[in-house]
């Protein structure tokens, strides 16, 4: 069910569970101290309750009535990538944010969507928490029919077109005082070098756990997907626009190999695209660098692989 921007928030003050569009993935939103509908929202996309959610705000200033430290950086950061498909994890005032949206963390993920449609709404709702809008485990949704394809024709989501980016978030965690990669996501890891002074590394999950919903098996369609850098028995093959692959196979072209942004933001349609059309396998083209947004890539597919 399409809501307009007045009917999503009318039904957010309700206490209700709205989709919303951002330019990453559409998020399952609600407003950020209504604590039955947070936990509404754990339990639709049936999301352990250890995995925190991302608070999405309007103005820089709302996180700084929750956050007790504002670290050195961050001001650059979010004047810089805000808003945007970066989020920051910061420690908080724990009497200010409920312990279900923090999954009892002392800190809390913070970001700034960059849809038009998304801002307005959380200019007049106030902080909205929200994690992508997809059963947990699946690939996030895109666009409102991928919304709809998880929870149903008569969920309310405000539709806001095809996600731009498609692919979520980069989160940085702050540890030992520098921010350092809690995920890898939309925005690669050199970009934040000139305005930190370092490139932030990705984090250790060794002794304390830093995102946890990175410890979990994620973004994953029903098929098999087969992780490969050669395709003799290839049926099906997730591949570049620009390469030649054996007759005989079905191309699922994901975009041209110089371009990683476009890639990432096909990633999940055609994730989801396989389980639509009922096919059980299928091999990816690993044949691409590690770097910038190809590490994003990479990541993405094992996981949904493993
Ligand atoms: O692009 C995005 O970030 C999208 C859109 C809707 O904003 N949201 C999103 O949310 O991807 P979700 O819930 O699917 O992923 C949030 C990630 C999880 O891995 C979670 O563990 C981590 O953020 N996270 C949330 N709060 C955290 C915290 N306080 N400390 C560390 N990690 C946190
Ligand atoms: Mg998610």
């Amino acid at each position: 069910m399409h809501l307009s921007i007045a009917q999503a928030k009318e039904q957010l003050i309700l206490g209700k569970v709205v989709a919303i569009p951002t330019e990453t993935v559409y998020g399952l939103a609600a407003i950020y101290d209504k604590e039955k509908a947070i936990a509404e929202i754990f339990r639709l996309k049936n999301r352990p309750p250890q995995n925190p959610l991302i608070m999405h705000v309007s103005d820089r200033d709302q996180v700084k009535s929750f956050a007790s430290i504002i670290p050195e950086g961050f001001d650059l950061l979010a004047s810089h990538f805000w808003p945007g498909p970066l989020t920051v994890v910061l420690p908080v005032d724990e009497n200010k944010v409920p312990n279900n949206v923090r999954a009892g963390l002392p800190t809390q993920a913070f970001r700034m969507p960059a849809h038009p449609m998304a801002l307005e709404l959380i200019r007049l709702t106030g902080p909205l928490v929200a994690p992508s809008a997809n059963l947990s485990g699946r690939p996030s949704a895109v666009s409102e029919a991928h919304v709809e394809s998880d929870f149903g024709i008569d969920f309310p989501v405000l539709a806001g077109g095809m996600a731009k980016r498609g692919i979520e978030s980069t989160i940085l965690v702050l540890q030992n005082g520098r921010f350092c990669l809690g995920r890898l996501g939309a925005l690669p890891p050199e970009v934040f070098t000139p305005l930190l002074g370092y490139t932030p590394e990705l984090a250790l999950a060794g002794s304390k756990v830093v995102c946890p919903g990175q410890l979990l098996r994620h973004y994953a369609p029903l098929a098999t997907l087969i992780l490969a850098k050669e395709f003799t028995e290839a049926k099906y093959i997730i591949g570049f626009s620009n390469r030649h692959y054996p007759e005989g196979a079905q191309v699922l072209d994901w975009g041209p190999e110089d371009r990683p942004e476009i890639i990432l933001s096909n990633l999940y349609t055609i994730l989801r695209m396989l389980d639509a059309k009922g096919i059980k396998d299928a091999h990816v083209d690993m044949n691409f660098p590690e770097v910038g947004l190809f590490q994003t890539l990479s990541e993405r597919l094992r996981k949904a692989a493993s």
